[in-house]
């Protein structure tokens, strides 16, 4: 059974095997583990559970690499705020592709999934300045060039707090700023099931515009890692950038 406030594994999934799974791709990062670390993982995590099962199973694959808009992220100056940052495998990737360290601030209103990112990369007393847990928002504005945004729209349900975090967002960039990320999205042309999660990309449009965003650029990719029931071939993955008016 899961603990108090975690989720269920997919069909196929359990928490020992996706722990062991992660721990091969963070390995392939240069993290070594000492013997009966993976043991002890299960235990904690079987007692603990985990909020985000889809997390874990992606942990160690970081996307932020893998956006349209990456390459330009890389060349720009001012801070980076990893905004719902999770584990924190976007910021470990920018530093390893050189972006300054300094730089870089990650923020969630969660501590769990920063937590199992320490677990398994093994580096919280390093790596624990640039990670910052609050349930209200902390920044000022115009502190940052570049937030990213990458699998938290689609889990935030209630439109009220989608706004403020847009709003939020907009706020804490200087002008000129770029808001850049993923979420899970409704396919072009697809019919959405009663359940269905993420918003077609009209709505993701007009959402920013609302934010008083400009210029996005909206992109649909058809990989869809999330097992939704009944949505699988309506979901994709949009990825998405756009700017704070200079
Ligand atoms: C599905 S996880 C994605 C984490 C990470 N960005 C990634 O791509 O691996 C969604 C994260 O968004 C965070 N989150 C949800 N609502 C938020 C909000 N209003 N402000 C900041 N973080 C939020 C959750 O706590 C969770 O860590």
């Amino acid at each position: 059974m899961s603990a108090p406030g975690s989720r269920w594994f997919p069909p196929g999934k359990t928490l020992g095997g996706e722990l062991g799974l992660a721990m091969k791709r963070v390995a392939a990062f240069g993290v070594v583990y000492p013997a009966g670390y993976e043991q002890a993982l299960v235990g904690k995590y079987s007692r603990e559970g985990v909020l985000y099962p889809h997390i874990l199973i992606i942990l160690g694959q970081p996307r932020i690499n893998h956006h349209f808009f990456y390459p330009r992220a890389l060349g720009r100056t001012g801070r980076l705020l990893d905004y719902g940052c999770g584990t924190g495998d976007n910021i470990r990737q920018l530093i390893r592709d050189g972006f300054p360290r300094e730089r870089i601030t990650a923020f969630d209103i969660n501590r769990a999934s920063i937590d199992l990112g320490f677990d398994l990369y093994r580096d919280r007393e390093e790596m624990q300045d640039l990670f910052s847990i609050s349930g209200t928002f902390p920044y000022g504005p115009a502190e940052f060039g570049m937030v990213y945004s990458a699998s938290v729209v689609h889990v935030i349900a209630d439109e009220g707090e989608f706004r403020t975090y847009l709003s939020n967002a907009w706020s804490a960039l200087r002008p000129g700023g770029i808001l850049f990320g993923s979420t899970l999205g409704l396919a072009e042309g697809a019919v959405r099931s009663p359940d269905g999660r993420g918003p077609p990309r009209e709505q993701l449009a007009g959402e920013l515009a609302v934010a008083g965003f400009r210029h996005p650029e909206i992109v649909q990719r058809y990989h869809v890692p999330h097992d939704v029931p009944g949505d699988k071939d309506n979901m994709c993955v949009f990825e998405f950038c756009t700017e704070k008016p200079a």
